[in-house]
């Protein structure tokens, strides 16, 4: 067990070495949102267009600024001030348990991210009890992330692109996810994408802690992590064993307690 450990903290050290070194090559001091590099393979993902009424409808409002928008542009300096100066690129989003938000907040955070044009933002839906990224974006084109992992299917065909600056992988219900996220070769996949693709910032919308171990079963592939409550849902005590299971493997940045009910001003 202690083997396993010692080897993913080296892979993760390895990781952000080489990151590191993109930084130095690109002079720019801030994290890889960078060096402008788009690499060929980003250009040629397959494109998929948005409807913005039905994004407003799922509560994704960020794809234009807007007094709406604002509250996750807010969230977006401060994670991305995070990531520049530790060198990371990976976040995952989490929740004590179902219904938490955190698609939501993922998609929104990554359409406000998008919008800085020189940065490459990909989405990795890793929820693959309760998919429903495809939905909320209307991608209804089969595409399911979890063959990427699972190996029988090629990244290009379940990731799509948003513009020039958003990629997308979508997933559907799958068995095993556990198993599927567990694997050395989850962690070679997300490996290869990275390195392939180049995107400045991954966030993975994960499966809530309390449900199954879907998370902690990926929790080492990731830089750092955001735990999400859900007001009026999540209790004091869920919300503080998830802290405290996930700040013993993970950066914890935070937790952002969603849907909040606030009285009406007349
Ligand atoms: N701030 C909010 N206020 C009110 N409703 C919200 C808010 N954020 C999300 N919702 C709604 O809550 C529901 C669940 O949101 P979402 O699917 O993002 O949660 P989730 O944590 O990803 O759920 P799951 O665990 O099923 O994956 C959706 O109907 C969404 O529109
Ligand atoms: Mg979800």
């Amino acid at each position: 067990m202690e083997r396993i450990r010692e080897a993913i903290e080296k892979a993760r050290h390895e990781r952000q070495s080489a990151g590191t070194q993109r930084q130095g090559q690109a002079g720019t001091g801030g994290a890889s949102p960078v060096d402008g590099t788009v690499t060929d393979d980003w250009i040629s993902l397959p494109q998929f267009d948005v409807n913005p009424k039905s994004l407003r409808r799922n509560r994704i409002m960020t794809l234009e600024a807007n007094p709406h928008a604002t509250p996750f542009d807010v969230m977006r300096t401060k994670l991305l001030h995070e990531m520049r100066s530790k060198n990371w690129r990976r976040v995952a989003f989490t929740s004590p348990g179902t219904d938490c938000g955190k698609s939501t907040v993922v998609l929104n955070l990554a359409f406000s991210l998008a919008r800085q044009t020189d940065l490459r933002v990909m989405v990795i839906e890793l929820d693959f009890r309760t998919p429903s990224i495809a939905r909320m974006l209307q991608l209804d084109d089969g595409t399911n992330f979890a063959k990427v992992l699972s190996g029988t299917a090629q990244p290009r065909d379940h990731i799509k692109r948003y513009k020039a600056s958003l990629a997308v992988a979508a997933s559907k219900d799958t068995p095993n996810s556990a198993e599927l996220l567990h694997g050395t070769k989850a962690a070679h996949v997300i490996d290869a994408i990275e390195a392939q693709y180049q995107p400045d910032v991954m966030l993975f919308d994960m499966p809530p802690v309390l449900v199954a171990d879907d998370t902690m079963a990926f929790i080492d592939q990731v830089d750092a992590t955001l735990l999400i409550g859900a007001a009026e849902a999540s209790t004091l005590d869920e919300i503080g064993r998830c802290k405290q299971e996930l700040e013993t493997r993970t950066n914890l940045l935070g937790v952002v307690l969603n849907k909040c009910r606030y009285p009406e001003t007349s």
